[in-house]
C-alpha cells in the first residue's frame, strides 16, 4: 500500500494537482468531511477509475452548518481517514484548516437558486450556499476534471451539477450511488450518533424507501400514496420528521399529492431518529430496489 502525502494548505494542494498535470496524470476531487466510511471509499475508487491522480479533501466546512448544529462535534479523525483513503488509492488528502479556507477578509459567497427551495433548503438556511461556496473553492484549487459526490445527498448533487454548467466549470460531476449497510441503513458519518436501539428505528427509512419502490413497480403512480407509505413508516420510528417528499427528479419540485408521477421520480426523507439528523433517498423508476440481510 502506497503512503498518501498529506497537505494543508491550498497552494500545497493546487501544486500537487499541477504535478500530476505536468506529468500526464487525469485529476479527480473527492470532497468530503472526513470520518470516512465504506461510502466515500466508494467515491474514491470511483474517481480512481476515472483519473490517475485521485485528491481527496477532508473539511468539516463551518459556512454550511446552522447556528444549532453539530460543527463542534461533527467527528473528526484525520489519522484513521488518512489509513483508509491509503487503502483505496487515494494520490493527496487536502486537510486545510478554517483559516486556510476562510483567511481574514474573506467575503465572498455562492448563491443557489430554486434548486435549495425545497427539501433540505427550507430546514438548513445557508447550508447550500455554503457548501456551494467550499466546493467552488475546491475546484478553483485543485482543478479538477471529475469530481465525485455520493447520491445520498441528492439535492446537493443536484445543485453542484447546476453550478458547474451556470459558472462553466470545466469539470464533470459524477453521482456514486448510496452505500447501505447490509440491514438497508445508508451509510453516513452521523451514523456515529446513533445508540444500537437508534440504529434499529432508523431503518424505517430504507424500509419505506423500499416500500414506495415496490409499490410503484407494482404500477402505483399517485404521488400522496407513494408519499403517505414512506411517511407511515418514517413516522413511526423517527423523533421527528422534517419532511418526506416525493419531488421532480431534477427541478427537486414537489408534486402535489393528487399528481402521477410519471415515469421519473425522487422521493427524500430528513428526519430526526433521537438528536441525530438522517437524511436518505431514492429515484423511482431509476435506482435499484434496495438490499436488505436476511
Ligand atoms: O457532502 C459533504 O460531505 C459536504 O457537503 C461537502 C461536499 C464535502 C462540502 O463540504
Amino acid at each position: 500500500m502506497r503512503s498518501v502525502k498529506v497537505v494543508r494548505s491550498p497552494e500545497e494542494a493546487r501544486a500537487e494537482c499541477d504535478a500530476a498535470r505536468v506529468r500526464g496524470e487525469r485529476v479527480a476531487l473527492v470532497p468530503t468531511m472526513g470520518a470516512l466510511h465504506e461510502g466515500h471509499l466508494g467515491l474514491v475508487r470511483e474517481a480512481r477509475k476515472r483519473a490517475e491522480f485521485v485528491l481527496c479533501s477532508i473539511f468539516v466546512n463551518p459556512t454550511q452548518f446552522g447556528p444549532n448544529e453539530d460543527f463542534e462535534r461533527y467527528p473528526r479523525d484525520l489519522a484513521s481517514d488518512v489509513i483508509r483513503l491509503e487503502g483505496a488509492s487515494a494520490s493527496a488528502v487536502f486537510a486545510p484548516d478554517v483559516a486556510a479556507m476562510y483567511p481574514p477578509g474573506d467575503e465572498t459567497r455562492v448563491r443557489v437558486g430554486p434548486l435549495a427551495a425545497h427539501l433540505c433548503g427550507p430546514y438548513r438556511p445557508g447550508h447550500f450556499e455554503g457548501v456551494a461556496t467550499v466546493v467552488t473553492k475546491l475546484f478553483a484549487i485543485a482543478g479538477p476534471c471529475v469530481a465525485v459526490f455520493g447520491k445520498k445527498d441528492y439535492q446537493q448533487l443536484a445543485i453542484l451539477r447546476r453550478i458547474a454548467i451556470d459558472l462553466f466549470m470545466p469539470v464533470e460531476i459524477v453521482g456514486f450511488p448510496i452505500v447501505r449497510e447490509a440491514s438497508g441503513l445508508a451509510m453516513s458519518s452521523r451514523n456515529a450518533y446513533l445508540s444500537t436501539e437508534e440504529r434499529s428505528r432508523a431503518l424505517a427509512l430504507s424500509r419505506g424507501l423500499s416500500a414506495a419502490a415496490r409499490a410503484f413497480a407494482a404500477g402505483e403512480r399517485r404521488a400522496g400514496v407513494l408519499r403517505g407509505l414512506v411517511f407511515a413508516e418514517v413516522e413511526r420510528a423517527a423523533t421527528s420528521v422534517d419532511y418526506v417528499t416525493i419531488a421532480d427528479a431534477d427541478g427537486l419540485v414537489p408534486f402535489a399529492e393528487a399528481a402521477d408521477v410519471g415515469a421519473r421520480a425522487v422521493i427524500a426523507i430528513a428526519c430526526r431518529i433521537g438528536h441525530t439528523r438522517l437524511i436518505d433517498n431514492l429515484v423511482l423508476g431509476e435506482d435499484a430496489p434496495i438490499a436488505f440481510e436476511g
